[in-house]
């Protein structure tokens, strides 16, 4: 790894495949039998694959679309910025009405490591509330108390220097971090600025709690944000570099394929028995075996394409596309949630030095950060994106009254008539009735965060939607299903969600009015302070800034019973069939109000442990 790395950032080249793994070429896996057959070398697919090979007698299969990657993009920090095209997957999604008919890329990873080589690197688990809220929709054994153990076992905590923490009051709470593979960190580089924001909240919101860690799922709050960060090493701590390539050179009994697509589950009757691969390359079709279980973990866009394509999935849409029903089950693929996001932007003047823009602005600054890097990799290089958010409730957005009237309404609502037409269906109508009653008896309370706004003095402030009330679908292409498959996410179907945003945004315009940040002169850029009435307001958003998505898809092959319209068991069997689980964040019955990594590391240990134990 090493020599090629620092070849990549002095550059001289970048691609060097020098991973002391194994690389298995496909015709030395084709119509062999293992004991699992894992779909999907991500997050998910990969701490599940680790746990599992720790059995020495038992063979483990990962079949993954896409390739390793050693490029800078894939390992240096500053690249969180952006996005690496090179390894997305981008199915366009269906026009969104309530975003005047705009489509979307949608973001999906095709990289092993998934979306932990891409991502943010936000570090951060869902609130209490946010598991409780599985485990009052029937999941027993899937409340917070049951998963934190899983989540404080994947990870190890690295704090920064003493003078950093000394100088931004930077907080954490060890006791929620073990030495597990993950390194998760807060940076050592922080902008001084961010004293100013800090002030801001500090000084104007008693109200708003400012808990120690947010890893510790205390609820909403303003707090520090951790990233998926080696600092040791200053690079990415990705999925594949923390779960798999520790491991790989040591365990013959993991082996992992790349470049191959899994596009149909095998089935003997109802069992599942394996899966039918095609190769990225030529198109060439196999078939691998599975002697106890095919586990799906290739995320909520691909995992209920899938099921669908393998004849497991809402009738209506199988018998359309002439795939033979094996199973009728509306959830599959239903239940879609993410988080719209207003990427509110405003200009603001005297900032201090440094800055988040001055790697852009400033060449001796910039040159003066890489050469560091290359000393030593720390500095700007090293460094993550976001260093601190606040997570607010909804009474905390609007007023106490004000969310008990949203409460109240929504509760009025007659569901079916914002909800897509897959809802007709009477078990996903309950189930959502069932997440309706949960969420609205939160929205009065301060347990669960319904809004996030990542703070940093740039001026970028995103408002995100965490508890999006409207309800998207993943189905397959009807005329091509092994195609990529119709993302539809259906937002602000629900006017509830819309109502909620306009408050968040207005929330960000008077938060950066008040006195302590006076001094940046802000001005509102998008959507733009002329924008007043909620009609105005809606208009521009719809028009640009607000996106769908944040990335984080999840929901579409829930973890519920099956009479409210689930998907997978509490031990993440698919219903109706044998030898088949689901792993990945497609389980998430209602989407947490965090980022989803974190909870997704945790997902991949305890479903590692369960299989294991052979629950
Ligand atoms: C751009 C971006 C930014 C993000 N930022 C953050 C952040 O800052 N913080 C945070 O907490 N979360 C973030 N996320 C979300 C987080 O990374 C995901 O929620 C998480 O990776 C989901 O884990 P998973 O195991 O469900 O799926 P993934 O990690 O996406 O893994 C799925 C894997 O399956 C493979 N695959 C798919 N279909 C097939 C098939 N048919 N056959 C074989 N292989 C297949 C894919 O190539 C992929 O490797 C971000 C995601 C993206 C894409
Ligand atoms: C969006 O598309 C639908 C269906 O084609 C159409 O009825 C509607 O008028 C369009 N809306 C806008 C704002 O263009
Ligand atoms: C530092 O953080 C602690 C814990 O959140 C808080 O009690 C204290 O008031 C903070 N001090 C300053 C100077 O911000
Ligand atoms: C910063 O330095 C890097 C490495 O030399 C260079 O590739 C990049 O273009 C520079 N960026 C700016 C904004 O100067
Ligand atoms: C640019 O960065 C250098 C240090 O790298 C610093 O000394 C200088 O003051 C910066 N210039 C401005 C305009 O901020
Ligand atoms: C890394 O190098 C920079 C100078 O480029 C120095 O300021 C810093 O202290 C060094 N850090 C470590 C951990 O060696
Ligand atoms: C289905 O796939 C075909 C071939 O890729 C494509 O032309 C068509 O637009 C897709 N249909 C939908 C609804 O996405
Ligand atoms: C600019 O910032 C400095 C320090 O943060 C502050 O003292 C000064 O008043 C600010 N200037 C203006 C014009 O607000
Ligand atoms: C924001 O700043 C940019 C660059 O300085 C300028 O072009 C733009 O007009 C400003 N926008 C507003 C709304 O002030």
């Amino acid at each position: 790894m090493r020599l090629s790395f620092l070849i990549s950032v002095l550059g001289c080249g970048s691609a060097l495949a020098d991973s002391a793994c194994p690389l298995v070429d496909i015709d030395d896996v084709k119509g062999k039998t293992y004991d699992y057959v894992i779909v999907g070398g991500g997050i998910s697919g990969l701490v599940t694959a680790n746990r599992l090979s720790e059995d020495r007698d038992k063979t483990v299969l990962i079949i993954e679309r896409g390739y390793f990657d050693d490029k800078p993009e894939a390992i240096l920090p500053y690249y969180a910025k952006g996005v690496d095209e090179s390894v997305m997957m981008r199915p366009r999604s269906a026009p969104v009405a309530r975003l005047n008919n705009q489509t979307f890329g949608v973001a999906v990873a095709a990289v092993v490591g998934g979306g932990s080589v891409v991502n943010g690197m936000n570090y951060m688990r869902g609130s209490k509330a946010d598991y409780d809220n599985w485990e009052s929709l029937g999941n027993s054994g899937w409340g917070w108390q049951n998963l934190f153990p899983y989540l404080r076992k994947s990870t190890t905590f690295f704090p920064p220097s003493p003078q950093t923490v000394t100088k931004f009051n930077v907080t954490w709470d060890p006791a929620v971090f073990d030495h597990g593979p993950l390194s998760v960190n807060i940076d050592d580089l922080l902008f001084p600025d961010l004293l100013s924001v800090w002030s801001a909240w500090r000084v104007n919101r008693p109200d708003v709690p400012k808990p120690l860690d947010s890893s510790a799922s205390i609820g909403p709050g303003v707090y520090w944000q951790a990233n998926t960060i080696d600092p040791r090493e200053g690079v990415r701590a990705t999925a594949r570099r923390k779960y798999y390539d520790p491991i790989c050179a040591r365990r013959k009994n993991l082996v992992i394929v790349t470049g191959q697509t899994g596009r149909e589950i095998l089935f003997r009757g109802l069992r599942a028995t394996g899966v039918e691969i095609v190769s990225r390359g030529d198109g060439s079709v196999y078939q691998v075996f599975a002697r106890k279980e095919v586990i799906l973990a290739a995320g909520a866009i691909m995992t209920p394409q899938l099921l669908q394509a393998s004849g497991i999935g809402p009738k209506s849409v199988l018998t359309a596309a002439g795939i033979r029903v094996k199973k009728d089950m509306a959830s599959v693929g239903a239940n879609f949630q993410d988080h719209p996001t207003a990427y509110m932007s405003f200009n603001l003047s005297n900032l201090s030095f440094p800055n988040p823009t001055t790697l852009d602005n400033n060449a001796t600054y910039n040159a003066t950060a890489w050469a560091q890097y290359a000393l030593n990799r720390t500095g700007p290089i090293a460094t993550g994106r976001g260093p601190a958010a606040a997570f607010l409730s909804l009474t905390h957005i609007t007023s106490a009254s004000t969310a008990q009237s949203i409460s109240t309404s929504l509760l009025a609502q007659n569901a079916a008539d914002y909800l897509p037409p897959i809802y007709a269906d009477p078990k996903l109508l309950r189930g959502f009735i069932a997440q309706r009653a949960i969420l609205a008896s939160r929205f009065t309370s301060n347990t669960m965060s319904i809004a996030g706004f990542p703070m940093s003095p740039s001026g970028a402030s995103p408002a995100i939607l965490f508890k999006s009330l409207s309800r998207g679908t993943v189905t397959l292409n009807l005329t091509h299903p092994f195609a990529l498959p119709v993302v539809q996410y259906n937002t602000f179907q629900n006017p509830i969600d819309l109502k909620v945003m306009l408050a968040m945004v207005r929330h960000s315009r008077n938060f950066w009015k008040l006195p302590e940040l006076a001094k940046f002169s802000p001005v509102e850029v998008s959507p733009g302070a002329q924008y007043v009435s909620d009609e105005a307001l809606t208009e521009a958003l719809s028009k640009g800034g607000l996106v769908p998505s944040l990335a984080h898809p999840s929901g579409t092959c829930a973890l519920m019973p099956e009479e409210l319209g689930g998907c997978v068991d509490e031990k993440l069997r698919v219903y109706g069939v044998k030898g088949l689980r689901v792993v990945d964040a497609s389980i998430m019955p209602l989407v947490p109000g965090s980022g989803l990594q974190a909870t997704m590391y945790g997902i991949g240990e305890r479903a590692g442990e369960m299989i294991r134990e052979g629950d």
